[in-house]
């Protein structure tokens, strides 16, 4: 497999393979050393045309602890702000040399548009476009979740708020469902996308009834800055919408011994989730962000064929 565009294009063999080897990165982070010379004279590009803070970060980190050269790139400050355009970006990457580009876009399909032009030979990891997807947030739920709960087999996972614009509800909705686990998407009526019938998923707007069933609870912001775009989308009140399908103490308190709380950032505390809940024992919200970069290596290191053994090798060829 040469990109990652979509977490529907993952088979169950392709996501344990990248949870296992998360596990194998995951525990370099124990080691004094924490890097591998696994993608040595490798470059990534991070090719980011929205704000990013967690998957931006991580995937250079990732990058730099297997040892890849890192370029990064956002469209402030760019020639993009001149009107050049993707496919002159992609001409200028390749011809720089460049092994994989992560993409952030705020375009839906802007990612499978670079990997499958013919612009260029480098693989292309969607690191989210648009309100379509964002596959590696959902492989780091993923293995945070079978981290505590071991295989997902029939596990529920409800995915709570605005679904209409959320990329991480349809990766997770897919990889989760691919994984064997039950998923439940509740939102109001006006955040829950058209065609939600054809995910496979369960829906319901009463986040109250769902709460005690479920093994997970993933909490969604509400996007705002994209309830203007065409195909919109409704926001009641933010007293509203908190008092319906925000997860506060008493909500949480709903909750089986064993589940948890996840949000995959950025949150607005407050408004879907209430700051003690977001610090709470149940929450593994900041753990989600450590497994991110070992997922992002995992990744990094599958698509591009690292050419060391991942961990375990010889302690001394580590850099
Ligand atoms: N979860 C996530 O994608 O966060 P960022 O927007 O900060 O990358």
């Amino acid at each position: 497999r040469k990109h990652l565009l979509s977490a529907g294009d993952l088979t169950r063999d392709d996501a344990e393979l990248v949870l296992r080897t998360a596990e194998e990165m995951r525990s370099l982070a124990d080691r004094p050393i924490k890097k591998l010379p696994a993608l040595r004279g490798r470059t990534i590009v991070n090719l980011f045309f929205e704000d990013s803070t967690r998957t931006r970060i991580s995937f250079e980190a990732a990058a730099k602890r297997l040892s890849a050269d890192v370029i990064n790139f956002s469209a402030k400050g760019s020639s993009l702000s001149k009107g050049e355009s993707l496919k002159d970006t992609a001409l200028t990457l390749e011809a720089m040399g460049a092994d994989a580009v992560v993409v952030r876009h705020w375009a839906s399909g802007a990612p499978h548009l670079l990997a499958n032009a013919g612009w260029s030979r480098s693989s292309v990891i969607n690191a989210g476009d648009g309100t379509h997807e964002h596959p590696t947030q959902a492989l780091l739920d993923a293995f945070t979740m079978w981290r505590h709960l071991g295989a997902l087999d029939g596990r529920r996972v409800a995915i709570v708020g605005d679904v209409l614009h959320s990329r991480v509800a349809r990766s997770n909705a897919l990889l989760l469902q691919t994984l064997g686990a039950e998923v439940t998407l509740v939102a109001p009526p006006t955040l829950l996308p058209l065609g939600v019938e054809g995910w496979g998923v369960e829906t319901s707007y009463d986040l109250d009834a769902v709460l005690p069933k479920v093994d997970v609870v993933m909490m969604l912001r509400v996007q705002r800055e994209r309830m203007n775009l065409k195909g919109g989308g409704f926001f009641p009140t933010v007293r509203e919408y908190s008092r319906r399908y925000g997860l506060d103490g008493r909500r949480m308190a709903t909750l089986q011994d064993h589940s948890l709380v996840m949000h995959p950032g950025p949150m607005i505390r407050g408004m879907e989730i209430t700051a003690d809940v977001a610090d709470s024992d149940r929450s593994v919200i900041v753990e989600q962000v450590t497994n991110g970069v070992a997922v992002r290596m995992a990744v990094l290191y599958l698509l591009l064929g690292g050419s060391e053994p991942a961990v375990g090798g010889d302690a001394g060829d580590q850099t």
